[in-house]
């Protein structure tokens, strides 16, 4: 079938995103993109044999589905760091259901063991029972816990709830010689809220520290699914850590000061060991042992010609780090301590002043640009490249639809993909683009040429509302995100118009304020009454 980005822009205006099956709920990544929609872009923009590539690979969404059965890409993945390429490869193994079943029930069993660290007395009938959870506040690192309540599960009596006792705060709090884990120092970062001096045991209970400490002693013993077993591993770490009651602490490095949660790790792990059955399971279904695909731990901006043979690849799926947004080579701290794997800050695009590295916007600009470069030279002619990109500043906008412009990626078109409603698109869904888009570039063979613009700004400003305002009348009140992918963004690169409109409005919700009216109740934009 003919590539059409027409067809797979039409498809994700009717898709709602997914991100949970049995493959993608066993881990945890930030920024992890949905499945279904990475589905539409390979379906709708390569063909079966063709190369589908992703330089910030991630978790591996990209690879992850262009290599499925079904499909049958070639996928070609980078990425800097060994906790995602371990997330990757793991999905990727050929399994045996059965020998995991057996190999994981022995070591669900030596684990159960370790469940004595939080033995506890149900306070109904006096039954020994388990610690499920423990609330406290820790009003600095340093301090002590003050325990608030325990929460046990009684072989008897079920879930019931006690007030803590002097008992408690020492099963929590005491002091344990560490047979594998270090107390490794953090690197500050006043935006993850780390200071220099503090050290990656702080995150944990006394407890749950030592309690790892001895789960990935019993992991050791299965060297054959060591991998395996850490990659069950690290999709928990998070919930072992100080949490908070809703367990939803984005940061992985922070924790709370106020009704802090300590979790049993024992219980999270075993289930989540058994869980991965039905991972193994839906694995099998879907990939087989033919399938091809090369994994580059390195970074992108470094990739040469052994590593992908220039004008071979035919589609690329990826979503960059975003300007400073998610600190991910400094939330592979977590990892390095437990499962010792590798993180890279010196090579990582990302805007960021710590102290032990400072680039600034323009240099991750430069970094970009360079990866993008490498994805020319490596690109066929008339290739898609589909880029993840939340933002309304164009600004931002232009200087990214440039740089890629230069490097022969001809801006074609974008897309929003729907979002479940969070937080934020509630509070400001005016403002908010309320999930990502995809942009949608094509490599041409074709110099970029610099527009020659005789308009005058007010001129510009003037054709642009005249767009907005046939959009609005042709199809009605309309939302930010239905603004920016109605034509808008399209209307303003053709027409050489994105950068001096970039310079008088930060976004077009600024413009929009200015010409149209704001319906609070469908939250969209229509024209003054
Ligand atoms: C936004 S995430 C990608 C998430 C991915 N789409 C997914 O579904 O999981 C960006 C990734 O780029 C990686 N990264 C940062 N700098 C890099 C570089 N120079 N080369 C390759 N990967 C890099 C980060 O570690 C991070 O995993
Ligand atoms: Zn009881």
């Amino acid at each position: 079938m003919a590539k059409d980005i027409i067809r797979a822009k039409k498809r994700i205006q009717g898709t709602v995103p997914s991100k949970k099956n049995a493959i993608y709920n066993s881990n945890l990544y930030w920024s992890q993109k949905p499945y279904n929609i990475a589905d539409i872009l390979i379906e709708e923009l390569s063909e079966e044999g063709e190369v589908v590539f992703d330089p910030f690979l991630g978790s591996g969404v990209t690879l992850l589905e262009a290599v499925r059965k079904k499909y049958k890409r070639i996928g070609i993945g980078c990425e800097i760091n060994e906790a995602p390429l371990l997330i990757v490869s793991t999905l990727l193994n050929d399994y045996d259901l059965n020998d995991y079943h057996e190999k994981s029930q022995e070591l669900i069993s030596k684990v159960r063991k370790i469940e004595k660290y939080y033995e506890v007395k149900c306070p109904i009938c006096g039954s020994l029972s388990h610690t499920s959870s423990v609330i406290f506040n820790l009003p600095n690192r340093m301090a002590k816990p003050e325990l608030l309540k325990v929460k046990l599960n009684c072989p008897k009596c079920k879930r019931v709830e006690k007030s803590p006792d002097v008992e408690d705060l020492n099963s929590l709090n005491n002091e344990h010689e560490l047979k594998f884990l270090k107390k490794t120092s953090l690197i500050g970062n006043s935006k993850l809220a780390v200071y220099d001096g503090e050290t990656i045991d702080q995150i944990f209970t006394k407890r749950n520290f030592k309690v790892l400490d001895e789960i990935i002693l019993c992991i050791k013993e299965y060297p054959e699914y060591e991998s395996i077993f850490n990659y069950i591993l690290m999709s928990v770490i998070h919930l072992c850590k100080i949490t908070d009651t809703h367990s939803n602490s984005q940061w992985p490095l922070w924790i709370p000061k106020k009704n802090c949660v300590e979790k049993n790790a024992v219980d999270i792990i075993c289930k989540k060991i058994e869980k991965f059955e039905d991972t193994i399971q839906q694995v099998i279904a879907e990939y087989d042992s033919g399938k091809k695909y090369k994994l580059l731990h390195k970074g992108s901006q470094f990739i040469n010609d052994q590593d992908i043979p220039n004008n071979s690849v035919d589609l690329i799926i990826t979503d960059p780090p975003y300007l400073g947004q998610v600190a991910y080579s400094e939330y592979m701290q977590l990892y390095k301590t437990f499962l010792g794997l590798d993180f890279n800050l010196t090579d990582e695009i990302i805007v960021t002043s710590t102290t032990s590295r400072k680039i600034n916007e323009n240099e991750y600009f430069e970094l970009l640009n360079k990866v993008f470069a490498i994805c020319d030279k490596k690109m066929k002619c008339g290739g898609y490249f589909c880029m993840y990109f939340h933002d309304s500043n164009l600004d931002v906008w232009d200087r990214l639809i440039t740089i890629m412009g230069k490097n022969h990626f001809k801006y074609i078109s974008q897309e929003h993909i729907k979002k479940t409603n969070t937080l934020k698109n509630i509070i400001s869904p005016k403002k908010s683009l309320s999930g990502d888009a995809i942009i949608f570039f094509e490599k041409t063979r074709f110099d970029y040429k610099e527009y020659d613009i005789s308009e005058s700004i007010d001129e510009i400003e003037k054709n642009v509302i005249a767009q907005i305002t046939r959009t609005l009348m042709e199809k009605g009140p309309q939302s930010t995100p239905e603004i920016y992918d109605g034509g808008i963004i399209e209307y303003l690169v053709y027409n050489g118009w994105l950068k001096s409109i970039s310079k008088k409005y930060k976004s077009l919700v600024e413009l929009c304020e200015k010409y149209y009216d704001w319906d609070p109740g469908i939250n969209k934009w229509k024209i003054k009454e």
